[in-house]
This record gives C-alpha cells, sequence and structure tokens, in this order.
C-alpha cells in the first residue's frame, strides 16, 4: 500500500472526512441558514461515485475516513456505502458524524456494515433550548438515537457540543454528567465562522475552549490525557470517571494545523485541502469524464496535495473570509 500523500509540509494525509449529501433535517444555529437551498441532485456525487473517491484514497495511503454531511444517514443507500467503504482493504477505521436523529432506526444495521465510530452532535438537555440551537431538532429523538447506538454495540461513541454564549455554555457540566452517566466520550467545540448565517452573530456567542474547561474544574478533577490521537481534539481525563474523555476542539485559541492528516471531499466532489480555507480540486468533472481511468483520478487527487495550506485563516482583517456553510463543507 502507497503513502502517496504528502504535503508540502511534508504531513502525511490518511484521514479523510467524505460529505456524503449538503441537505439535513436540522439546521443548527451555528451551521445553515434557516432558509438553505441544497444542491440539485444531479451535482452531488452518487452512491458509485462515493464509494470510488473511497477507494482510490484508500489505495493512496488513506487510513481512516469519516462520513459526514449535511446529515449523512439521510442519504438513501448510506448502509450499503458503508459496507462498501468498511470492505476497502488498508482501511483501518470508519466513522461516521451524525446527528442522531435517525439512529434509533440506524444504529445496528450501520454496526453490522463495518462502522467502527459514532460521533453524534449533541448541544443541549434542555428540550427547548436543544430546539432552538438545532432549530428542528427533537432532544429525545437523539437521545434514543445516543442510547441505540450504544445497544447496538459501537464501543467508540463520541458526542460533539457546539459552546455558544448566551445559549449553553452554562450547561457545559451538566452535559458532562450525561457524558459520565452513559460512559461516553464527549467533545467541546469552539464555534468557526463558515458561510454568513442571517439570524446568528458568531461574535456574540463565541466561547473559547479555555473558558469551558475552567468551567468544568469548578465541578471535576480534570487531567490532560496522554493518549491525543492525531485528530483535532485535545483530551482530558476526569478523576471521577476515568474511562471517559473529554475533549476540546478549538481552531480559533488553539489551532492544530501543524499535525494536521486530513482533507475533506464535499457532497458536490470538491476535494477541500483545509476546512478554513478556499483551496480545492474538482474531483467529479475527472470522476464524470473518465469513469474508468483510476490514474487520472489518483493524479487528481495526488497533485492537489500541494496545495494544502499550512494553516487555516478564518478571518483576514477581522472579514469572515470562508463563503461556504458547514454542511457544504463536511462537518
Ligand atoms: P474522531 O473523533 O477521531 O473521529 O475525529 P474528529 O474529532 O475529527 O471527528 P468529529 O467528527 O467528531 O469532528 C468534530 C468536529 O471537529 C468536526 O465536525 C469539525 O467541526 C471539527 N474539525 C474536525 N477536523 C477539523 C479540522 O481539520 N479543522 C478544523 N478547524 N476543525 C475540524
Ligand atoms: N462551528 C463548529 N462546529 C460546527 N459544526 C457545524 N457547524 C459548526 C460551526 N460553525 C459541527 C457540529 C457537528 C459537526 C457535523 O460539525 O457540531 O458535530
Ligand atoms: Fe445538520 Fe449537522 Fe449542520 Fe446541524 S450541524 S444542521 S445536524 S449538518
Amino acid at each position: 500500500i502507497r503513502h502517496a500523500l504528502v504535503d508540502p509540509f511534508q504531513r502525511q494525509i490518511d484521514y479523510l472526512r467524505l460529505s456524503v449529501t449538503d441537505r439535513c433535517n436540522f439546521r443548527c444555529v451555528y451551521c445553515m441558514a434557516d432558509d438553505m437551498r441544497f444542491l440539485p441532485r444531479e451535482q452531488v456525487l452518487s452512491l458509485d461515485e462515493l464509494a470510488r473517491v473511497a477507494e482510490r484514497f484508500v489505495a493512496l495511503g488513506t487510513r481512516k475516513i469519516c462520513l459526514t454531511g449535511g446529515e449523512p444517514l439521510i442519504r438513501q443507500g448510506i448502509v450499503d456505502l458503508c459496507r462498501r467503504i468498511a470492505r476497502l482493504d488498508g482501511l483501518k477505521e470508519l466513522c461516521i458524524t451524525t446527528n442522531g436523529a435517525l439512529s434509533p432506526t440506524l444504529a445496528t444495521p450501520l454496526f453490522d456494515a463495518g462502522v467502527d465510530h459514532i460521533n453524534i452532535s449533541f448541544d443541549s438537555l434542555n428540550p427547548s433550548l436543544f430546539r432552538a440551537m438545532t432549530r428542528t431538532g427533537d432532544r429525545d429523538q437523539v437521545i434514543a438515537g445516543i442510547d441505540a447506538a450504544k445497544a447496538a454495540g459501537f464501543r467508540h461513541i463520541k458526542l460533539n457540543t457546539v459552546v455558544m454564549r448566551g445559549r449553553n455554555d452554562t450547561e457545559v457540566n451538566e452535559l458532562v454528567r450525561f457524558a459520565i452517566e452513559r460512559q461516553l466520550d464527549l467533545a467541546f467545540l469552539e464555534e468557526m465562522p463558515l458561510g454568513t448565517i442571517s439570524d446568528h452573530q458568531r461574535g456574540d456567542t463565541y466561547c473559547s475552549s479555555d473558558e469551558v474547561r475552567a468551567r468544568i474544574a469548578e465541578q471535576f478533577s480534570l487531567m490532560a490525557a496522554t493518549d491525543n490521537t492525531a485528530g483535532p481534539a485535545r483530551y482530558w481525563r476526569i478523576a471521577e470517571a476515568p474511562d471517559i474523555r473529554i475533549g476540546f476542539i478549538s481552531p480559533h485559541s488553539h489551532h492544530f494545523c501543524s499535525s494536521c492528516n486530513r482533507v475533506r471531499v464535499t457532497a458536490e466532489g470538491r476535494l477541500l485541502l483545509c476546512l478554513g480555507n478556499e483551496h480545492s480540486q474538482d474531483l467529479r468533472e475527472v470522476l464524470r469524464s473518465a469513469p474508468g481511468d483510476d490514474a487520472l483520478l489518483d493524479n487528481a487527487i495526488i497533485s492537489a496535495m500541494a496545495n494544502k495550506p499550512y494553516r487555516h485563516h478564518f478571518e483576514v482583517n477581522n472579514e469572515v473570509q470562508i463563503v461556504r456553510f458547514m454542511n457544504m463543507t463536511g462537518g
């Protein structure tokens, strides 16, 4: 197996985040406008095209794939796609990042299809705040989804919470207690400024990971974990519950770019070299103009690595420069 994906800063790229749809059944305030328009279907990669992208990335040395969206579980045929990807020789880990609303019915089929790891977004235990942050989500349905993932047998389940000042920032310790009760990892995310969101001013709601951690330290004994992965999260353990990890994903305050090991492919087949940057390579064009030509697709992927920037720059002169929404980017 080749390790062909190395960028100009000698970072080995062995992790792909692959978005399978830009659509979602939620409208989280930090992710989407409430009147989002979605891509026409013909612009979205087909299941065969998605499987082919995954196959070529794995052939080029990718070890981990995370399927994202939008909401990946609303894509018809997702279980079958997971089964095809999980079988790829050389892949070590297949992960799915979901809002959890559909996992009551899909958790077991996904586990059986070979998905190793599931990340579920969960922003609040308060039903009306949960609804306000997701605009359409139902807290109880997502808790049922979390429990279904546990019951299905997933051993790696992580909850993701985007912390927003004035919303769920005062609730972080309750979320920690929820994670302890259910024995799940939990990561707190700093909000990222992607897309311009009509009724939501990001500056007002930004809350740093240091502040969240200080709040947790008021009630729990935090110790830095020694088993950090190459991912963006910095993990801590709590003495009260040694088996779970509390992570902080801090793109603003502690950017993790020097050890970045990942790229993304959007639902329309754009290879994005960095979340906080517009450099991209159109793979759909290559997929559709030369359907059987692996060498051409491989070359498009390999040569794009030269454009991976050293780090993300969400803002230049205090102006947000990323016009993509998160659901277009692949959370
Ligand atoms: P695992 O938990 O190991 O699967 O990896 P992960 O933490 O990368 O996965 P997860 O899907 O939980 O990612 C959580 C969130 O972290 C994503 O939804 C993004 O918002 C953010 N994130 C992931 N990768 C990057 C990155 O390369 N740059 C930035 N700025 N944020 C990222
Ligand atoms: N900032 C930080 N995280 C975000 N997510 C979506 N939009 C943003 C944003 N603007 C996260 C969600 C979910 C994942 C898909 O992306 O919480 O965990
Ligand atoms: Fe959907 Fe996830 Fe975006 Fe929320 S964050 S609107 S669940 S894609």
